[in-house]
């Protein structure tokens, strides 16, 4: 029988007495003396995966380099600690959280809760979906929306593209590739539609660069409803694997029976440095500024080319290489810069990320 995580929880707190808990509460308050990309050592650019290029966040990196020395101990309280911050944090209860390596790891979770028996899942097109393997290795159909001619997602039809044996439909929001946003009135309306029997899959990854509101207010009174949510992007901890689902407790548990080690995938490092990026406030008020003024200018200067860009809620950008006359891949590889791929053949759809201005500089530069 498959344990239920809070007796699980339980249980191996009985054998924690004697294990030093890492100093969480002792970090000093953030001091920002300007913040400066991090690079990897081949000083490429890389405005290919959406990652912060200033992060780590201070309290951090001081959060990691500060306890080495505890990771040779399990910690599985830690993630008790981590919990409670993340529950706190988006105004919910801690049974509504589950921890992952990364969301990546919640949206496999999600992928085999779902694919327990046939049926379709429901996904917009394009959208962020390199997770989806395990839903089309276990049989069921993808039913891809094309997103609106303005790359919006398309919620009328993605509704009308639910039907009886829709086990899953994914609404990524920003959406992942196109950087459009749902309004969060119309979402709420969505989500209301959606049969109990089809699970909601909300991926806000990218919502920390919006001033929207999450949907976790909403879990409560929809079951069928799972967010995911994401340290990679703004808290700058991709390389960090941190990621949690917000969900109603029965779902929770549910999710959490099919980790065999439930919210322990995550390193004790990788914990602390998520409960000190949640206190750094600071730092995530400052990538959210130097991000909106390096996508702005980015954009001008794409549309100062004639290059046609969709209006980003995100911290990267969708625009249309169709009338760009040079060969725009071999412009990034001649100055080392990382992009990424054509998402759409019509029209050429790419997406650049936003790095720091000094980078967004060099590649305008690259391509001009
Ligand atoms: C929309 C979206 N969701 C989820 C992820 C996965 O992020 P991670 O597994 O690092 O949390 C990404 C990564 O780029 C993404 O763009």
């Amino acid at each position: 029988m498959a344990t239920n995580r809070r007796i699980w929880l339980k249980h191996i707190g009985l054998g924690l007495a004697g294990i030093g808990l890492a100093n969480v509460e002792s970090f000093a308050a953030p001091a920002i003396p300007g913040l400066k990309e991090l690079r990897n050592n081949d000083n490429a650019i890389l405005l290919r995966s959406n990652e912060n290029p200033y992060g780590p966040s201070p309290l951090a990196r001081r959060a990691l380099a500060g306890n080495l020395n505890i990771s040779n101990r399990y910690n599985w309280e830690l993630a008790s600690q981590l919990i409670s911050a993340i529950a706190k944090s988006n105004n919910v209860s801690d049974g509504n959280v589950l921890l992952g390596a990364g969301s990546t790891e919640l949206l496999d979770l999600v992928s085999k809760y779902v694919s327990t028996e046939k049926g379709s899942y429901v996904i917009a097109d394009p959208s962020y979906d390199y997770w989806t393997v395990t839903l089309d290795n276990s049989g069921l159909k993808k039913i891809k929306v094309p997103v609106t001619a303005d790359k919006r997602t398309d919620l009328q039809a993605m509704s009308g593209a639910i039907s009886q044996d829709t086990k899953l439909v994914y609404i990524c929001n920003p959406n992942n590739p196109t950087g459009t946003i749902c309004e969060r009135e119309l979402l709420v309306k969505f989500v209301a539609g959606v049969p109990q029997s089809t699970i909601i899959l909300v991926d806000e990854a990218y919502l920390d660069f919006t001033k929207q509101q999450s949907l976790s207010n909403l879990i409560t009174i929809y079951p069928n409803l799972i967010i995911v949510k994401t340290f990679s992007k703004i808290y700058g901890l991709a390389g960090a694997r941190i990621g949690y689902a917000l969900a109603d407790r029965k779902t929770i548990d549910r999710l959490s029976n099919l980790q065999s080690s439930p919210d322990n995938s995550v390193s004790v490092l990788s914990r602390l440095a998520a409960m000190a990026s949640l206190k750094d406030t600071r730092f995530i008020a400052d990538c959210y500024s130097l991000n909106e003024a390096a996508r702005q200018y980015t954009i001008d200067e794409l549309k100062k080319l004639n290059l046609r860009c969709i209006a980003s809620y995100a911290n990267f950008i969708y625009f249309s290489l169709s009338d760009f006359k040079k060969d725009y891949f071999q412009l990034l590889k001649n100055n080392n810069i990382l992009g990424t791929k054509i998402y759409e053949e019509q029209g050429k759809w790419t997406r650049i990320t936003v790095g720091t201005m000094e980078e967004m500089k060099a590649f305008i530069k690259a391509i001009q």
